[in-house]
């Protein structure tokens, strides 16, 4: 069966038909998926039936993966994880702890791990286990957000770097060892350019991480807030977006480079279970 590549007809995203995951790819069929990847920005393949393996030799065909970091294994509850590349995104909790990450909360709109110097280029999520109904998860396109951005706006943050804290989750929780952030200019994190350019496609893209704490060097925290308000009220609009209602078995790859995401909170009496791999990334330029 030949590959087929469906745009969602959304400002990015795609669903690709025709592979089972469970087989390793040929060179061909990777090449033509990661081009496809290049052109959506995120790929989803429906009705998978993979182990941890499976996911971990898919993911590791984009390069080298990351292992998840004492903090995720915190708040992963400390489980033994299956296979160190392996992280659980979930809201089950067995003997008091829970399995994995996030729980049931709305997670806002983030890029993963943008506050370490090396952040992550992709994240492939695999799901197990989902709600009836919430969990939905939205990606929103920043070529396109970039694109579009009104020109002082564009003048404001070009050539700008902006500070990413490493206090918060997505989910407005305190990471492990982590101290509330009371002035911005201080919070820890990384500092990467408002704009960078991917190293694979040469597109120009919005790189903002996530808005809690976040900083522009280089401006008075009054006029660096005022600016980061524009510019996530502009990357949330919708016309920049597409929103996955997840089924059991589907799998997403995402560019973590030129994309943003959230998740919709989902009714937490109900079980949510996610394996996620992520693949290593350079410093954004
Ligand atoms: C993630 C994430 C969203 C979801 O795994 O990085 O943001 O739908 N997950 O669980
Ligand atoms: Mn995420």
């Amino acid at each position: 069966m030949a590959i087929e590549v469906i745009p969602t007809g959304a400002a990015l995203g795609a669903e690709v038909r025709g592979l089972d995951l469970s087989k390793p790819l040929t060179d061909a069929e990777f090449e033509a998926v990661q081009q496809a990847w290049y052109d959506h920005i995120v790929l989803l393949f429906r009705g998978q039936k993979i182990d941890d393996d499976d996911l971990v030799r898919f993911s590791a065909r984009f390069g080298e993966l990351d292992i998840a970091p004492a903090s995720a294994t915190d708040m992963a509850g400390g489980q033994a994880l299956s296979r160190p590349e392996i992280w659980i995104i979930s809201n089950v909790v067995e003997n008091g702890r829970p399995i994995g990450a996030l729980g049931d909360k709305e997670a806002e709109w983030h890029t993963d791990m943008s506050y370490v110097a090396e952040p992550p280029m992709a994240s492939v999520l695999y799901s197990l286990e989902i709600p009836d109904r919430g969990g939905d998860t939205s990606f929103a396109n920043m070529y396109k957000a970039l694109e579009e951005l009104p020109a002082d706006l564009r003048a404001a943050v070009e050539g700008r770097i902006c500070n990413h804290d490493a206090s918060m989750t997505s989910v407005g929780e305190l990471r492990a060892g982590a101290e509330a952030v009371v002035d911005v200019r201080t919070a820890p994190g990384a500092k990467h350019p408002v704009i960078r350019t991917h190293p694979a496609t040469g597109g120009k893209s919005l790189y903002l991480g996530r808005r809690l704490n976040a900083y522009l060097e280089g401006y008075s925290v009054e006029e660096s807030e005022r600016l980061l308000d524009r510019l996530w009220a502009h990357c949330a609009k919708p016309e920049f977006s597409w929103t996955h209602k997840w089924q059991v078995g589907d799998l997403l790859i995402w560019d973590n480079r030129c994309a943003i995401h959230r998740r919709d909170g989902f009714d937490g009496s109900q079980r949510r279970v996610m394996h996620r791999t992520q693949i290593k990334g350079r410093a954004p330029r």
